[in-house]
């Protein structure tokens, strides 16, 4: 059953007021579920956030044959009764993260099967350097019907691997994998991200041995089945605490951030800082406030691997800067689809040039309109409810299952700073 949000705009003011607690990063929670297959025992998570990408992997790892409980923000998972490696087709196709069951299932069954990884209409997403990998790592590959067959004789063998560009989900699939490989597995220009480090960091703790956590190098010894000894808790997720801060300057008199990294979400503040926004950041919150005078000045931004600033923050971001005086330019360096949703901010009233799929100019200010809208992906859709929430007039967000994917009961968040949004079925 589809569902749509029906969001009344403040037409520019800024209205919203109070706290917002940050939930667990989605992008470490999907891969921490994951690394359950490599685990010898059962494993406890924390702070799982209650999305619904959580409930796709939780299906994919059940379909295996695992077990996975989820109660509250506390999810086990016993992958001891999965017998192979062939991953649901329908239920992969419905996630990008299913891609990262791959490494730890091959590493441990010495053979899996799987789709094209579905996700996000965003650009391509290639899965090259993750077989290329594994081939490295002594498996072969076939493709047949749209499946991939990976398999290896006498399982992974530890390899050199030198990543042609910073790949997130390739970096934590392969240094999964290469924890059970035999011998020694080099890992050259991966990426930094901290959900990346955070889960380096609970291999470890299971017994894994990776050096150069944090660098673009890892040297993992492999061998050996994790036994974790206690629950994990997954970092705060960085990309909501940003959509916040975002929607703070947007709409908020003043709007605490709580539960949060503040390191993590660095660059963004830097930015935002320089363009005029008052943001103090605490030991693990953020307190942004605007005063009736404040001007904010536009910008000029390029996504880029952490420390960089993120591309999932891209479009909650082009919203921000509509609203800031001047002309800012932004630069999509990672995905080449993801300023398509522009085309739809232009339509509220936006004033926005997309030069190139990965360029584009936005002048501003300029009030928004309310609109009817459909988001493709989570991070648009998420941009497109904070443009309603600011825009004049009612906006209808329809499909929002996108947005469901990445952020828990968004709705009733932010209803509670004072939005005003109603879940309806479509
Ligand atoms: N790439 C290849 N070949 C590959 C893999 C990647 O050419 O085999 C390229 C991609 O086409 C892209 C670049 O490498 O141009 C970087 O993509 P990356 O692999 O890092 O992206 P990802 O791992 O598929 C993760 C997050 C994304 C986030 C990016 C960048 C997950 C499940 N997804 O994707 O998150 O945007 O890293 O930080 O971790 C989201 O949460 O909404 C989301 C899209």
């Amino acid at each position: 059953m589809k569902e749509s949000f029906i969001v009344k705009g403040f037409a520019g003011e800024k209205r919203l007021e109070g706290e917002i607690k940050v939930g667990g990063a989605k992008n470490e929670a999907l891969k921490l579920m994951a690394a359950s297959v490599l685990c010898s025992g059962p494993l406890t998570l924390e702070n799982i956030p209650a999305i619904e990408d959580v409930k796709r992997m939780a299906e994919i790892i059940e379909k295996l044959g695992g077990k996975v409980r989820i109660e509250g923000s506390a999810c086990t998972l016993d992958t001891s009764g999965i017998k192979n490696g062939e991953i649901d087709h329908d239920l992969a196709k419905s996630l990008r993260s299913s891609v990262v069951l791959t490494g730890p299932l091959l590493a441990r069954f010495g053979a899996v099967s799987f789709p094209h990884p579905g996700g996000d209409l965003i650009g391509e997403r290639p899965i090259d350097f993750f077989i290329e990998g594994f081939e490295k790592m002594g498996a072969s590959t076939t493709i047949e019907n749209g499946e991939y067959r990976v398999s290896t004789k006498g399982g992974l063998k530890g390899a050199d691997i030198f990543f042609r560009w910073v790949s997130v989900t390739a970096t934590e699939t392969l240094m999964m994998a290469a924890t059970l490989a035999k011998g020694t597995t080099t890992l050259r220009n991966v990426a930094m991200e901290p959900e990346v480090v955070d889960l380096a960091e609970f291999l470890v703790s299971g017994g894994a041995s990776i050096k150069g956590i944090g660098t673009p190098t890892l040297v993992i010894e492999g061998g050996k089945t994790l036994a974790p000894r206690s629950a994990w808790r997954v970092i705060p997720d960085r990309i909501e605490a940003g959509s916040f801060l975002i929607l703070g300057a947007l709409a908020a008199k003043e709007l605490r951030i709580t539960d949060c990294e503040p390191e993590h979400s660095r660059m963004l503040i830097e930015l935002l800082s320089h363009s005029g926004v008052h943001i103090e950041a605490g030991k693990d919150s953020l307190t942004i406030s605007n005063g009736a005078k404040d001007i904010h000045r536009a910008m000029a931004l390029k996504t880029h691997e952490y420390p960089g600033f993120p591309t999932d923050l891209q479009a909650p971001m082009v919203v921000y800067l509509t609203q800031a005086e001047g002309e800012s330019r932004v630069f999509e360096t990672i995905f080449e689809g993801r300023l398509n949703y522009t085309e739809d901010l232009v339509r509220m009233g936006a004033q926005i040039t997309l030069w190139n799929p990965h360029q584009a100019a936005i002048r501003g200010p300029t009030p928004l309109r309310g609109a009817t809208l459909e988001s493709p992906d989570i991070r648009a859709g998420l941009a497109f409810l904070i443009a309603a929430i600011i825009a004049e007039g009612a906006s209808t967000l329809q499909n929002i299952y996108h947005i469901d994917r990445g952020y828990s009961h968004i709705e009733e968040r932010f209803s509670a700073l004072g939005a005003k949004i109603k879940r309806v079925q479509q």
